[in-house]
């Protein structure tokens, strides 16, 4: 390749992959598959290493650069870093409300925007030119630490801003975050490695941005959200707060999708509680809502006191962390033998929901921690994760608690445990074959809704039924009868005709559902569609060399041994065959190469309720014959697929004169 060809594939590279960064972290509307995303990156190191003088500073491949540093340098900020004053009832949110209406001397209800608090760290960020130049964090207000370095690792973060008029030089402020999941993930693999674990995402986020190594940073999976403009040249500022947020997410910033325009204080209060109700469903954590008036004028009226806006205020949601006492703990078999220190608490209210049980992780954390029956211990309750105990309150000790020794024998079918050497769990050392809890624990995830989804069977009807010695494993369910589901406790007639026309309907399933439901240790949801998509049939991932398996994305040596010993132990081949002769069915994926993809080139969009199959299944399918799916209609879509109730997207095809195809079009589409 010539230096003039090199010169300009990069420059496509780098706009395809800023506008799929921008499709995935702004708009949660990826277009293509993250291994088409990684294929293309590799593409762009291949030609900038062979042509090192055309890589550019915000290169996509230049997240991770430079020397650990010495010392954060300071940075002083332009405009300081304020502040909010915090709310924790309604009666200070209108207090605040009539201030605001006082200052500003009148009675017209005002507009708010209303926003959700992340609970991470404040930064800023500057932009020459459009392109990333300093981060900062807020320090005291006043002179905060230079984390550039830092900061450019985030995926999320444009490095350099994208569409019309962008200011020569702009300040943008917002909040980095750890999302649950790879706070999780983080604690998990720092706990195997026997490395310090974070109490907190708060805590998890400040600790990553302050490693000197961007390496180190790089590789903690830190987001970004966008809140404000502090210092900006020539720009012409919009009028209201609003409209500066929607021009950042139009420059390629995140800025949150739960942002909304409220009417008075009312209207602040009613967001309260609806983000409340969301919280435990968020992928993040949220520590209240920001509520600031909308309109720029006014809020330069309203000005600032000491350190604080008066035209904002963050109305706080009470402490998700309490400190109960410890009343006993017992071990809950998992369906992998695994068993896990479960906490039963005083019962104490933490944001709201009265919690009386937590988890302890296992037994290596318990005797790390020290934790003893009887302890005064500090519960945290996260989302919608189950609550933790996090720590132990030593100085409220009385010398009467009693350490916890390790079980020597399972509490489900009373086998000794076993702890194998490098690993932190104890374990039932019977087989899921041989101990009950293990057995309820495997039915219970086959049947989860992510799996076969089988309605109305839920934790406590499978426990009841593997106790009743009804079901002795999965293949059992679709024996049941309603005469004999009809003789278990609180089960009518009706209801046991339902399950049995649940399970009935669960046998028609997908392969991706079936391999995750056969509970294969680390084959979550997403390593089981990646495989089956991969291999296309049961049988051919039977008989998958290591080699084949590690083929797939997402799957290592750990999970490829993991598949290839479930598959070499004869009773799961037999509950496999006796699932099909069961009636268990499930079409073969079709693996097709990406240019004999029959419906390659196209895209569609989704949208309203189909009969048949999920939105999900839908997309599922279109994507195995080569097809995009998108979130929403352009002039670039194919087709527009609406099921029942369509609404917006079905006018704007229309408007388009984009081709729209029902549930029969969608069927003759994917059979041809
Ligand atoms: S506005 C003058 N908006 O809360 C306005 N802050 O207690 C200052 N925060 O340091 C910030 N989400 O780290 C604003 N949507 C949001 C926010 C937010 C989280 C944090 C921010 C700030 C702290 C103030």
């Amino acid at each position: 390749m010539s230096i003039k060809v090199a010169r300009q594939r990069l420059k496509t590279l780098v706009a395809d992959l800023e506008e799929h960064s921008y499709r995935y972290y702004v708009l949660d509307d990826p277009e293509i598959p993250d291994a088409q995303f990684d294929a293309l990156l590799h593409e762009l190191i291949e030609i900038e290493s062979k042509y090192p003088e055309l890589v550019s500073a915000n290169s996509p491949s230049q997240r991770v650069g430079g020397q650990p540093l010495d010392k954060f340098t300071q940075v002083k900020h332009e405009l300081p870093m304020l502040s909010l004053n915090n709310a924790f009832d309604a009666d200070t949110m209108h207090a605040f409300g009539e201030r605001v209406l006082d200052r500003l001397q009148t009675e017209q209800e005002i507009e708010y925007v209303a926003e959700p608090k992340l609970d991470g760290l404040a930064i800023s960020i500057i932009y020459q030119q459009g392109e990333y130049h300093q981060a900062a964090t807020r320090g005291d207000g006043t002179t905060g630490e230079d984390v550039t370095l830092n900061v450019r690792t985030i995926d999320a973060l444009p490095l350099r801003l994208r569409g019309k008029n962008i200011p020569p030089r702009l300040e943008v402020r917002g909040e980095i975050y750890m999302p649950l999941v790879g706070f999780d993930a983080y604690n998990k693999q720092a706990e195997k490695n026997g490395e310090k674990t974070f109490a907190n995402p708060r805590n998890a986020a400040a600790g990553s941005l302050r490693q000197l190594d961007p390496a180190i940073a790089a590789s903690r999976p830190l987001a970004i959200f966008a809140y404000s403009v502090g210092v900006s040249d020539g720009w012409d500022m919009p009028a209201t707060h609003y409209e500066v947020l929607q021009q950042l997410q139009a420059w390629g910033l995140p800025v949150s999708s739960l942002i909304k325009r409220v009417q008075g204080i009312s209207g602040c209060l009613n967001y309260y509680e609806e983000i409340a109700e969301q919280r435990a469903k968020l992928p993040y954590d949220i520590d209240g809502v920001v509520l600031k008036v909308n309109d720029l004028q006014q809020q330069e009226q309203l000005g600032f006191v000491s350190r604080a806006p008066r035209w904002a205020i963050a109305q706080k949601f009470p402490a998700q962390e309490v400190v109960t006492k410890l009343l006993e703990v017992e071990f809950q078999v998992g369906r992998t033998g695994a068993l896990t220190p479960v906490a039963r608490l005083e019962p104490v209210s933490v944001g709201g929901v009265t919690v009386s049980n937590a988890t302890l992780h296992n037994m290596d954390e318990l005797q790390r921690k020290d934790i003893r029956v009887g302890d005064q211990v500090v519960i945290r309750r996260a989302g919608d994760v189950i609550p933790q105990v996090t720590g132990v309150i030593a100085s409220k000790r009385s010398g009467k608690e009693k350490p916890i020794p390790a079980p020597t024998t399972c509490p489900a079918c009373g086998s000794d445990t076993i702890q194998p050497e490098d690993e932190v769990e104890i374990r039932c050392s019977a087989s899921a074959y041989e101990c009950d809890g293990q057995r309820a624990e495997a039915i219970k995830h086959f049947a989860a809704r992510r799996a076969l989804d089988v309605s109305g069977l839920g934790n406590k009807l499978v426990e009841q039924l593997v106790s009743e010695g009804l079901i002795k494993s999965c293949v059992d369910l679709f024996h049941l009868t309603t005469e004999q589901l009809v003789t278990l406790e609180r089960m009518g007639e009706k209801s046991a005709a339902n399950l049995v026309n649940a399970l009935e309907q669960a046998k028609h399933t997908t392969l991706p559902r079936f391999i995750y439901a056969l509970g294969i240790h680390e084959v979550g949801e997403a390593t089981a569609l990646g495989v089956a998509q991969h291999f296309g049939s049961l049988q051919k991932l039977q008989q998958a060399t290591t080699e084949q398996l590690e083929e797939v994305d997402d799957v290592g040596p750990v999970v490829a041994k993991n598949i290839q010993e479930y598959f070499s132990l004869e009773s799961n081949q037999e509950l496999i065959t006796a699932l099909q002769s069961a009636g268990l069915e499930w079409p073969d994926l079709e693996v097709l190469e990406p240019e004999n993809a029959s419906l390659a080139g196209n895209t569609y969009v989704i949208t309203g309720k189909f009969s048949e199959l999920t939105r999900n299944e839908i997309k599922a399918s279109l994507q195995s014959l080569g097809a995009k799916v998108a979130g929403s209609v352009s002039s670039k879509t194919t087709a527009l697929i609406a099921g029942e109730k369509a609404g917006s997207k079905l006018s704007k095809a229309n408007d388009l004169g984009i081709p729209v195809y029902d549930e029969q079009q969608l069927n003759k589409l994917l059979d041809s």
